[in-house]
C-alpha cells in the first residue's frame, strides 16, 4: 500500500505539469482526491489492514492528501493571477443599468418649439452662422449708421468683410430670395454678440426667427399664431400682450410678453413687480425688406418674429442662470 501511495504521488506530480486552466484543474481534483480516486480507495481499505500497518499507511496517506489539495489551490491562486482572477459570474443577476444619453435643454425647447410651429404649416429652414453684413443688417433695413446696430454688436471676421450673425434674421432673407409667397418658416439656430456674460447675457445664444409671407397675411394672424403657441408652451391660462417696440425690418413692431408663470401676473421678483415677462419680438415685414428680395410689397404681405430660446428654455423650466446651459455639469443637465 505504502508503494501504491508513492505511485499515487508520483502520478499526480506528473499531471500537474500540465495542468494550465481551472478545467484541468479541477479535473485533476476529481482523479485524485474524487470518491473514486485511488487515493480514496487506498483510505477505504485501511480497515482490512493490520494495526500498525493502518496507522502508517493511514497518516502517508492523509499527507498525500493534504499535499495534493495545497499544491491543487497553490497553482490555482497562480492561474487567478496571471489572468486577472476568473470571477465566478451569477448569470441570473439584473444587468447594469445602460447609462444613456440625453436631450440638451435647449435642444429640447428647440424641438418642443419646432413641433408646435409644424403644427401651424410652418417649415424648419436655416442659414449660416458666419454672415455677411448684407444679410445681417443691410437687407433687414438696418442702414449702414443706425442707432439699432448698436444693440447688436458683432464679432467681425476679416476686418468686417463677415460677422458672426446677431440674430436668426438674416435666414428671412435668404429664403425669401430663393422661394416665392407663400412663405411659412420658422429658423432655429445660434447667435453671437458681444455681451459680457452675466445671468442673463451670453455672448453665444439661440434664436428661433418666424416668417409668413402671403397675399393676405394681417397682425391678427400674428397674434392668432403666437396666442397658440404660447398657450401649448405655456399653458392656457397664460395671458399675452404686445407692447409698440421698434425694429427695422418690421412696421409696426411689438415686444410680446406673457402674463408671469411664476406669481401668475401679480407682480414678484422674476417679473421685476410688473406681472409680464418679455419673450419676442414681432411685427409686419416693412416694405423695404420686400423690395430687396423682390416681392412686390403692394401684393404681399406678412410678419416675422424672434425669440431667444434660452429665455424660453428659461421660464419653462425656471433657471435663473442662462450661463448653466453651457457649463456642461451633468448635475444640471441630467434633471432634463
Ligand atoms: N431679430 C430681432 C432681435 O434679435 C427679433 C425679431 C425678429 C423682431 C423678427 C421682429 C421680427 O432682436
Amino acid at each position: 500500500m505504502l508503494n501504491e501511495l508513492e505511485k499515487i504521488k508520483k502520478e499526480f506530480s506528473d499531471s500537474i505539469k500540465t495542468a494550465k486552466d481551472s478545467q484541468s484543474l479541477e479535473d485533476l481534483r476529481v482523479k485524485f482526491l474524487g470518491r473514486k480516486s485511488e487515493l480514496t480507495s487506498v483510505l477505504r481499505s485501511l480497515g482490512t489492514i493490520s494495526q500498525e500497518e493502518r496507522a502508517l499507511v493511514g497518516q502517508k496517506a492523509n499527507t498525500l492528501r493534504k499535499e495534493i489539495e495545497a499544491r491543487l489551490e497553490e497553482i490555482k491562486h497562480n492561474l487567478n493571477q496571471k489572468t486577472g482572477g476568473e470571477v465566478s459570474i451569477d448569470h441570473t443577476l439584473p444587468g447594469l443599468p445602460l447609462s444613456l444619453g440625453k436631450k440638451h435643454p435647449i435642444t429640447k425647447t428647440i424641438q418642443e418649439i419646432v413641433g408646435i410651429f409644424s403644427l401651424l404649416g410652418f417649415q424648419v429652414a436655416t442659414g449660416p452662422e458666419i454672415e455677411t453684413d448684407y444679410y445681417n443688417f443691410e437687407a433687414l433695413n438696418f442702414p449702414p449708421d443706425h442707432p439699432a446696430r448698436d444693440e447688436q454688436d458683432s464679432f467681425q471676421i476679416d476686418n468686417g468683410k463677415y460677422l458672426l450673425r446677431t440674430q436668426t434674421s438674416p435666414v428671412q432673407i435668404r429664403v425669401m430670395e430663393k422661394t416665392k409667397p407663400p412663405v411659412r418658416i420658422i429658423s432655429p439656430g445660434a447667435c453671437y454678440r458681444r455681451d459680457n456674460p452675466d445671468a442673463s447675457h451670453s455672448p453665444m445664444f439661440h434664436q428661433m426667427e418666424g416668417l409668413a409671407v402671403d397675399t393676405d397675411i394681417h397682425f391678427t394672424d400674428l397674434k392668432g399664431i403666437l396666442g397658440e403657441f404660447i398657450h401649448q408652451m405655456f399653458g392656457k391660462e397664460i395671458k399675452m400682450r404686445f407692447v409698440p417696440s421698434f425694429f427695422p425690418f418690421t412696421e409696426p413692431s411689438a415686444e410680446v410678453a406673457i402674463s408671469c408663470i411664476i406669481c401668475g401676473g401679480k407682480g414678484c421678483p422674476t417679473c421685476g413687480r410688473s406681472g409680464w415677462l418679455e419673450v419676442l419680438g414681432a411685427g409686419m415685414v416693412h416694405p423695404n425688406v420686400f423690395k430687396k428680395v423682390n416681392y412686390d410689397p403692394k401684393k404681399y404681405t406678412g410678419f416675422a418674429f424672434g425669440m431667444g430660446v434660452e429665455r424660453i428654455a428659461m421660464l419653462k423650466y425656471g433657471i435663473s442662470d442662462i450661463r448653466l446651459f453651457y457649463q456642461n455639469h451633468l448635475q444640471f443637465l441630467n434633471q432634463f
